[in-house]
């Protein structure tokens, strides 16, 4: 999968900008703030309807704006035309000229691999982090989970909701808050039966990554769930324990929203016990196992997106990271230090050079 060209309207600190892009490496370079990581978060952008940074979905339009908008000739099979245009409180999308109307239609059709500087803080981050990642990682793999997640938590909301009214309210009916139990229980067992399915394919690929990057065996990525090794039954038991606290906390305290994801490296938490450097290599083997899942089981070459990955990693890894990714991947790499981006990558790329929100082109001798 490949993005050919890529035409901006509003978006960020772009006003208007058409590029065409190198179906295999492009690098696009320029000092701090001038506008790198925006155009790649509009690839993003056009993927996901959102962008990976800021919670609030309306900071991608250009200040004093309207709408932003984002287009792409995607080839796959065929070249397809995607559009999306960003207003306050409203999203549209085409594909080839004809309106989306359900946002999850569109979804899951243009597959990224996104890595930044960020991704390698998150086995110090936050579960939440960690769920956000596996999410988006799975909802391009399967246009039903996001569909049944989304369903989950609408039903959490629900049920915690009831909760406060039980607490409020001693004579409310509690088989309402069964029904509501059932769903949840019955929704967040299909959503864990997709979460360990995909961290063990993961765990397919990951180990040998880790392996060629450092030498050492012993890789794992644990899945760590109130509903491992749970059937229904059983768990409709643990609510009923657990309802009492639940109603004083007015809060669902067991559940899939409370999932993590913890790296293990020879049996050892590397949250815990990690380097720093074992850490950001565990991140590592982790991308390139994505890539790995989306060749191997959907036929797929992901879109890949390296954003200023100069800041936090030495020269030598980068380049030994980009000599595992085969050629047929279209690679996206901003960095701000083109000094460290090695002669046959800049041979190899087409380059971006950008300044305040223009962006020319250069020669890549
Ligand atoms: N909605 C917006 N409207 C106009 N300009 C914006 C908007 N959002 C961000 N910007 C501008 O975009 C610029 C940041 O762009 P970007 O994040 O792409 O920088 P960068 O080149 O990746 O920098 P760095 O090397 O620091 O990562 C900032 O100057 C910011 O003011
Ligand atoms: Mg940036």
């Amino acid at each position: 999968m490949k993005i050919l060209n890529l035409k901006l309207l509003n978006f960020r600190n772009y006003e208007k900008l058409e590029l065409e892009f190198n179906p295999g490496k492009n690098l696009i370079i320029g000092q701090n703030g001038m506008g790198k990581t925006n155009i790649v978060e509009a690839i993003y952008c056009l993927a996901f309807t959102k962008s990976f940074r800021g919670s609030k979905e309306e900071v991608v339009i250009r200040q004093n704006c309207d709408l932003a908008r984002v287009e792409g000739t995607i080839l796959d099979t065929y070249e397809s035309k995607y559009r999306i245009i960003l207003k306050r409180n409203e999203k549209k999308v085409k594909i080839n000229n004809t309106n989306i109307n359900r946002l999850t239609d569109y979804l899951s059709k243009i597959n990224i691999v996104l890595f930044t500087s960020e991704d390698l803080k998150l086995i110090k981050d936050t579960p939440n982090t960690r769920r956000k990642l596996i999410n988006i990682e799975l909802s391009q793999f399967s246009n039903d989970y996001l569909k049944v997640l989304t369903l989950y938590n609408k039903v959490l909301k629900q049920r915690n909701s009831y909760l406060k009214t039980l607490y409020t309210n001693g004579n409310a009916s509690q088989d309402y808050l069964q029904i509501l139990t059932e769903q949840l229980v019955e929704l967040g067992l299909r959503i864990h039966k997709y979460r360990e399915e995909f961290i063990a394919k993961i765990n397919q690929y990951i180990e040998k990554h880790y392996f060629k990057i450092a030498g050492i065996h012993g890789l794992t990525l644990l899945y760590k769930s109130d509903y491992n090794n749970l059937g229904k039954e059983e768990l409709l038991q643990v609510y009923k324990k657990e309802k009492n606290r639940d109603i004083i906390l007015g809060t669902t305290s067991t559940g899939i929203h409370r999932d993590d994801y913890e790296f293990s490296l020879e049996g050892n938490n590397l949250k815990d016990y990690g380097s720093e450097g074992e850490q950001k290599n565990a991140i590592i083997s982790l991308k390139l196992g994505e890539i790995d899942i989306f060749k191997n089981e959907k036929e797929i070459e992901p879109i890949l997106i390296l954003d200023d990955l100069f800041s936090e990693l030495d020269e030598e890894k980068i380049n030994n990271i980009l000599t595992f990714i085969h050629d047929d991947i279209q690679t996206f790499i901003t960095t701000t230090e083109l000094n460290k981006v090695s002669v046959s990558l800049k041979k190899d790329s087409r380059i971006f050079e950008v300044e305040n929100g223009t962006v020319t082109e250069r020669g890549n001798q």
